[in-house]
């Protein structure tokens, strides 16, 4: 049977060949810890309590009454309320297919997430139109959904900051388009700069790709760079001037540990530069990835050449195939839109269990990064954000690479990361991924031992 090529060239190095080696370990009764993925939860995060109690309800919802009349109920009224409120808004209950961009109610109070986020940006805010919103099953399926929308033939570009999260160069080989790199200055804290940014799109055009769209991922994965509002100007200009779309990857939002985020909402404003901006429930403090939430939200809508169907309409249809994304996925949107009110009884809960997630991230990125300088040769630059570091190894091995750093660090450690090369990099650098996931004692555990294998292993 002939399968479809694109599919069979697709690359996905977070899932390649060290987990694969890795999952052949443990099978072995070897311990691994594994830094090769943003799952949070697998890591042991604890789910936010709040967000748990109103799902089981959702899925129970029988269980409102009984803990309303359960005099030793641990679930508060405001839970409660909660729960029976999302329910009467979301009519036919969890088990229904819903409208296909989700809820309207869903729509309205991401709309107004976005437009709290966005309300102290120096640009003010252009209101989030609940019906430029689309629910989806994860950031993941609204980066396909556009990138599927956008690709038409072999010659539409996707320009990419490399390195990139593999999502994107996989998708767009699986939608037979063209993937053009740009490379944010790494020295520089990984910024970006407009001439980077033309001397890539020059190039590609003049080899006869048609640029489409340019694609930031911030905070980034892998790097975990956090853009400043330069770099994000000078996305925006350029995008302008060369007629292209924006698709702003903005999944790590709340993973800021001091830093500032700026979205591109508030940076298109005023502009007619088009952006599809996704979010996601797999990550910030709630790191709830199995349950696949996530929203795209479009602005400044193109028109559709040679057609007058408004763009709006196409994006529907596309949702409209898929029937809805899952339920529980909204509903933690929503949640993630409407957290507890400050007088609720469950805030101060809510807001520790946040604040302690969002410290220990840091903590564990901060014990990462000075075991770093511990290591010859290795440098980290930007600032942290996200959940990744993303290390450069000036020194390996003659003929090494990478690649053979970070099967070599699996097997004597167990420790796995993943490769610079899986996501891509300058020519002549080399890179590891590391998700700063497993418990401090952990840490504490490994770190001194991969300080050993590296001075060992570049020796
Ligand atoms: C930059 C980026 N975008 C999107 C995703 C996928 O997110 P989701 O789980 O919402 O599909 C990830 C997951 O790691 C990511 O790092």
């Amino acid at each position: 049977m002939k399968l479809n090529q694109n599919i069979i060239d697709m690359e996905y190095a977070v899932r390649g060949r060290i987990p694969i080696r890795a999952a052949e370990l443990r099978r072995q009764g070897r311990k691994t810890i594994p830094c090769n993925i943003g799952n949070p939860q697998a890591l042991g995060q604890k789910p936010i309590t709040f967000y748990r109690q109103v799902l089981s309800l959702l899925e129970e919802p029988n269980r409102i009454k009984i803990e309303r009349n359960n005099q030793d109920s641990h679930l508060s009224d405001y839970v409660l309320d909660y729960a029976e409120n999302f329910l009467e808004k979301m009519e036919t209950g969890m088990g229904a297919y819903t409208d296909s961009k989700g809820p309207l109610f869903i729509r309205e109070a991401v709309a107004k997430y976005i437009d709290a986020r966005d309300a102290k940006s120096p640009e003010g805010i252009l209101h989030a139109n609940p019906e430029h919103i689309f629910l989806t099953d994860g950031a993941s399926e609204g980066a396909k959904n556009v990138l599927e929308l956008l690709i038409t033939a072999t010659e539409d570009g996707i320009m990419i900051p490399i390195p990139q999260y593999p999502l994107y160069s996989a998708t767009i080989q699986r939608c037979g388009g063209t993937q053009v790199n740009y490379y944010p200055d790494e020295e520089n804290g990984w910024t970006l700069d407009r001439e980077e940014l033309q001397r890539s799109c020059d190039e590609a055009t003049a080899n006869g790709v048609n640029i489409k769209a340019v694609v930031v991922i911030n905070p980034a994965n892998p790097t975990g760079a956090i853009l400043d509002r330069d770099s994000i100007k000078q996305v925006v200009e350029f995008s302008l001037e060369n007629r292209l779309a924006i698709i702003a990857d903005e999944v790590y939002q709340e993973n800021l540990y001091g830093g500032e985020f700026i979205s591109f909402a508030s940076a298109v404003k005023g502009t007619d530069v088009p952006l599809f901006s996704l979010h996601s429930a797999s990550k910030g403090f709630y790191g709830e990835c199995g349950h696949r939430g996530g929203y795209l939200e479009v602005r400044n809508l193109p028109q559709v050449d040679d057609n007058n169907i408004p763009f709006i309409d196409v994006l529907f249809k596309q949702a409209s195939v898929n029937l809805c994304s899952n339920t529980v996925g909204q509903a933690l949107m929503y949640l993630i839109a409407n957290p507890p009110e400050i007088e609720s009884e469950q805030y101060q809960q809510f807001i520790h269990e946040r604040q302690s997630i969002l410290d220990d991230l840091f903590d564990k990125a901060t014990m990462v990064r000075s075991a770093f300088d511990e290591m010859e040769g290795v440098e980290c630059f930007g600032k942290t954000g996200a959940m990744y570091l993303f290390p450069r190894l000036n020194i390996l091995p003659k003929d090494t690479g990478d690649f053979e750093y970070c099967m070599t660090l699996l097997e004597k450690t167990g420790l796995t990361t993943v490769n610079g090369s899986g996501f891509g990099q300058k020519k002549g650098t080399h890179h590891l991924r590391f998700a700063f996931l497993p418990p401090k004692e952990m840490l504490e555990r490994v770190l001194p031992e991969w300080i050993a294998f590296h001075k060992n292993y570049i020796r």
